[in-house]
């Protein structure tokens, strides 16, 4: 699955709090993958009832098992499915459908097993299936079928045994209902002219296949599908493999068409989609005659919202082909943008669907991010047609190496596609840097699991997290560049060739890697890949390492948070890593270094008072470093004397790392402090991103006291140089900077000047905005910019701003424009105003029900709202708690946003009474949250007693 459209709380809270809500559009980028999906997992109804099964209490029987036995291997499914797009005559959407696998008996067995979940089946003789041989056998009658709802099979017992090496055929006819869950065979809905339209769609990953057609639902029973369509006959029809005809047939007496596919590749369930719509494409064939399609909404296919994503696609299926040393494997590729589509994407083999804002782009009101978020999704999904379609990892617990690949080359494919947008740094920002905030938790935990910890569809969903998607690409990165990357691409290459409609364990890539080192003349590697990756993937967490230059002694520890925590996890490696340190001496890239043990000595990188030492150039390893205080010196004067010696990966790296460091009480705050001080010559995107998500920490922690204006003083002259550079380089704000990131590094500039006051920002934003106050049908404000010039106006403003602003919202027909302003409306100060937007959130007719929980997040960012909403939520606990209470992932988040700045004694105490107060309501799945709040709660008010002084210190000194 793609990543999510999800923001990480952490870094939308970054942006809220500097103003610059714009950020959010760049900051949609990140790392979060969707966790829609786990809200909904293992929801289980109950089947048809007929008949009883036997259930004995401790039971070991084989319908009890997640797991199916290896008895039976299918070969191939005949599917027809007719989904109905008006509700029937008791109210519902329905689809019905016919069903039948091939499959061989692998070991004698006189019990069938296959996935069937929510569907009623039709009776048979009182048998919810038939079963026929193929020539020269009979197969045994079937002597009682019932569905196993814990385990979500149909169970078949036969009165004699099935042969192996012999196939059979196995057949079923159901009805099912086209809810609009988002899982399995759904609908979805959206209004078009004014007319509402209801589209028929498909989301099976992980199990939901089950849902649509009975199935033997695993990744690794890879099978061969003849699907068929029916469907009005001024609908389109989709699914994974070309249609071969459409033709008009009468079905009890209803004109109806039918749209027959081709055999799809051999392939498993959790890839197979379908849609019915009335959509329309764009297209080409590409040089080897592949067809590339673009489907959308017949408007924004008419305003050419698909044209970039059709353009982008090429040039990547082209680089994944020489990359993957590997033709792209299907005749043609669809990409496919869903209203309502709950997920990021999904990988669907040859029909990929989207999330609107991750496939289409409108150049007149998206932004920048916006475009970057498209090319970035499409090159994820896309990676996944080779590495987890065409070759599959056969159970879920190796998810992290499918998600975790794509989400590495993602920014290969990126960056060839869009080769001036430096697309490969970013992972580091994305990926790397994100995935270090939660592996550095005692929380955390391994990449990889082992196969029988990973049974029940709720399992599944949990595999899906950002240690499986971004240190998953963090760690595989890592690899591809200690090996180098053409060694990297050989194994892949080879892996990708055995495996072929296949599936595979992640050790088998390792065997493949290992063999193209074992090839390479002069390659050596101090252990084999497997010895060294298992302490990557195995074990939860990363290392810190410390490089003392005075003598070179080099050393590493497993890196927390919070220093004291204890680590209840046993590792078999405790804790130490195989690290390949890549490193420069000043001015002089070096060879690359291993660490092997606890601490070992490396006379090189023992140097002299005037050199420095730099490790994890480029960050290429996914590890954290600290130096001696001598060396931390020398690194912040090179920045300050000439910042560009040092590569511009690292200095977000320095930052990062050090801010990290002092929260874990390995440095001091003022040494992480000053190495902000050379930002005044910055000019890159990277550096500046990193460092505006550490000083949110300060901002949410000192922006209610008396560091609070010393820090603005700094700030204000830290990016007052940035401001002015924009200034003249945009000609005055006039013209887009050509800079692919340098557009979003004038969305930071302008952001932060205003919000810490720098002359003429406010000024500048606010006419902007009044200018379209008087012209409602003209917005001139550069899309880039909107978020945070909104936010400014509307916080400078009063009522005429937030009303007009409310105004537009409310007629904003793109989705992406619409989210811009409901953040800015709550960065209003007018403490009516938010009020009354609070109140707004429990009224669907204003804010829908989906965006509530957001919405009261925005203003609990906003200084001013914070205490509004935090009062809001604990009036009005019951109606949220009974609205998204169960099982809802925006409830959890509700809760966190509303007591992320909470560090103060009284603020604990008032949590830890709110928790009193409502302990008989409950939290539901909030709970976690609230704990979680309490937790943080306390460790801040730990560190602030000890850090508040010096940094109040620091900030007046620098001030002065
Ligand atoms: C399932 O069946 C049980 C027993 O008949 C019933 O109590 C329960 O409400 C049913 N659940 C659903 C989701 O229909
Ligand atoms: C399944 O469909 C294919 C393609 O239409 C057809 O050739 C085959 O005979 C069908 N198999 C069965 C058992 O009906
Ligand atoms: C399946 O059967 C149950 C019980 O008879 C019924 O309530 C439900 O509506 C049926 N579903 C469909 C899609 O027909
Ligand atoms: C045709 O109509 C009959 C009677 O309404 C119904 O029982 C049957 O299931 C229908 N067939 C299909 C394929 O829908
Ligand atoms: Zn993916």
């Amino acid at each position: 699955m793609g990543k999510g459209y999800y923001i990480s709380r952490h870094l939308a809270t970054a942006a809220m709090v500097l103003a610059a809500i714009a950020l959010l559009t760049i900051i949609a980028l990140s790392v979060v993958y969707n966790r829609e999906k786990s809200k909904n997992a293992a929801k289980l109804t109950n089947a048809t009832t007929l008949p009883v099964p036997p259930t004995p209490k401790t039971s070991n029987e084989p319908w009890d098992k997640y797991r199916l036995p290896d008895t039976l291997s299918p070969e191939y499914y005949n599917v027809t499915l007719w989904p109905r797009l008006v509700k029937n005559a008791i109210g519902m959407y329905i689809f019905t459908g016919v069903s039948g696998v091939m499959f061989t008996c692998v070991k004698k067995t006189d019990l069938i097993l296959i996935h069937s979940n929510k569907l009623n089946l039709t009776l048979f003789k009182g048998h919810h299936a038939k079963l026929t041989a193929q020539s020269g056998v009979t197969a045994p009658a079937i002597k009682t079928t019932w569905f196993q709802r814990e385990t979500q099979y149909l169970v078949i017992q036969l009165e004699g045994k099935l042969k192996p090496g012999k196939s059979y055929w196995l057949y079923t006819e159901f009805t099912g209902e086209l809810a609009d869950d988002l899982e399995g065979f759904y609908r979805s809905e959206y209004t078009e002219d004014g007319e509402k339209k209801i589209i028929a769609i498909t989301q099976m990953q992980g199990t939901y296949a089950r849902k649509a057609f009975p199935c033997f639902d695993e990744p690794g029973m890879k099978a061969v599908f003849h699907i068929t369509l029916i469907h009005d006959l001024e609908k389109t029809a989709l699914s994974n493999s070309q249609e071969i005809k459409t033709e008009n047939v009468i079905i009890n007496g209803t004109q109806v068409a039918r749209t027959i596919f081709g055999p799809t590749k051999k392939m498993s369930t959790y890839l197979i989609a379908f849609v019915v719509s009335d959509f329309r494409f764009i297209s080409v064939k590409d040089k080897k005659g592949v067809l590339v399609r673009i489907w959308a909404r017949k408007k924004a296919i008419d305003d050419g919202q698909g044209d970039y994503a059709l353009k982008i696609t090429q040039p990547i299926l082209e680089f994944f082909e020489k990359y993957y040393n590997t033709s792209y494997p299907l005749s043609k590729s669809d990409q496919i943008a869903l209203p309502d589509f709950n997920s990021g994407a999904m990988e669907n083999w040859g029909l990929v669907t989207y999330r609107e804002t991750a496939l289409l782009y409108d150049s007149r009101t998206s932004a920048n991010g916006n475009k970057q978020r498209i090319l970035t999704v499409v090159s994820h999904e896309l990676a996944h047609m080779w590495f987890g379609n065409l070759v599959t990892l056969k159970w879920w617990n190796d998810l992290w190496l499918n998600e975790g690949f794509a989400s590495y080359v993602e920014y290969l494919g990126a960056d060839y596609a869009e080769p001036t947008w430096n697309m490969k740094e970013q992972i580091i920002l994305y990926d790397l840097q994100s995935a270090f905030a939660v592996d550095g938790l005692t929380s955390s935990h391994p990449l990889s699991r082992k196969e029988e910890e990973v049974n029940t569809p709720s399992e599944i969903s949990e595999m899906f997290n950002t240690i499986s998607y971004s240190k998953g690409a963090a760690v595989l990165k890592m690899l591809s560049e200690f090996l180098t990357e053409p060694v990297f691409a050989k194994g892949l290459g080879n892996y990708l060739k055995q495996f072929a409609f296949g599936s595979s364990v992640y050790t088998d890539l390792w065997d493949h890697l290992q063999k193209a080192v074992d090839q390479t003349p002069g390659m050596k590697l101090p252990h084999s890949v497997h010895e060294i990756m298992n302490r990557w993937i195995l074990q939860m967490g990363f290392p810190v390492i410390t490089i003392d230059t005075r003598t070179g002694n080099v050393s590493q520890k497993h890196f927390l948070l919070e220093p004291q925590a204890v680590v209840e996890r046993k590792s078999e490696f405790n804790y130490e890593w195989f690290v390949p340190i890549k490193w420069m001496k000043k001015h002089q890239v070096q060879d690359q270094l291993w660490l092997l043990q606890k601490s070992d000595l490396h006379n090189p990188m023992k140097v002299s008072k005037n050199e420095w030492v730099l490790a994890n150039l480029n960050m290429s390893g996914y590890f954290r470093v600290n130096y001696d205080l001598g060396n931390w010196e020398r690194l912040i004067s090179q920045l300050e004397s000439d910042h560009q010696v040092i590569p511009v990966v690292n200095r977000a790296q320095i930052l990062d790392d050090a801010f990290n460091l002092a929260r874990a009480s390995f440095i001091n705050i003022t040494l992480a402090l000053r190495t902000t001080k050379y930002l005044l010559r910055e000019r890159q995107y990277i550096p500046w991103e990193a460092a505006l998500r550490n000083l949110n920490y300060f901002f949410q922690l000192f922006d209610r006291s008396e560091v609070y204006g010393a820090m603005q003083v700094y700030l204000k002259k830290q990016i007052k140089p940035l401001f002015e550079y924009f200034e003249t380089i945009s000609s005055n704000w006039t013209r887009v900077p050509s800079g692919h990131t340098d557009q979003f590094t004038q969305i930071i500039s302008l952001s932060l000047a205003c919000s810490t006051g720098v002359e003429g920002c406010r000024e500048l934003t606010r006419s902007w905005f009044k200018k379209w106050m008087q012209n409602p049908h003209n917005n001139t404000i550069h899309p880039n910019l909107r978020s945070t010039v909104y936010c400014n106006a509307i916080a400078g403003g009063g009522a005429e701003e937030w009303n007009f602003g409310w105004q537009m919202f409310q007629k904003a027909t793109v989705a992406a424009e619409a989210v811009k302003l409901r953040s800015a409306l709550a960065c209003t100060k007018v403490p009516w105003l938010l009020n009354r937007y609070l109140e707004y959130t429990m009224n669907p007719e204003k804010i829908r029900k989906q965006d509530a929980t957001s919405t009261i997040g925005y203003i609990a960012s906003n200084i001013i709202g914070q205490p509004l909403a935090w009062d809001f939520v604990r009036a009005n606990w019951d109606y949220f708690f009974k609205m998204y209470g169960t099982g809802s992932f925006s409830f959890s988040r509700l809760i966190s946003d509303i007591t992320y700045r909470f560090c103060t004694p009284f603020e604990l105490s008032q949590l830890k009474r709110f928790q009193k107060d409502n302990a008989e309501t409950g939290f539901g799945s909030g709970t976690q949250a609230l704990q979680q709040a309490i937790e943080k709660t306390t460790a801040k008010i730990k560190w602030l007693a000890e850090n508040k002084e010096p940094v109040l210190q620091w900030f007046l000194s620098e001030a002065a």
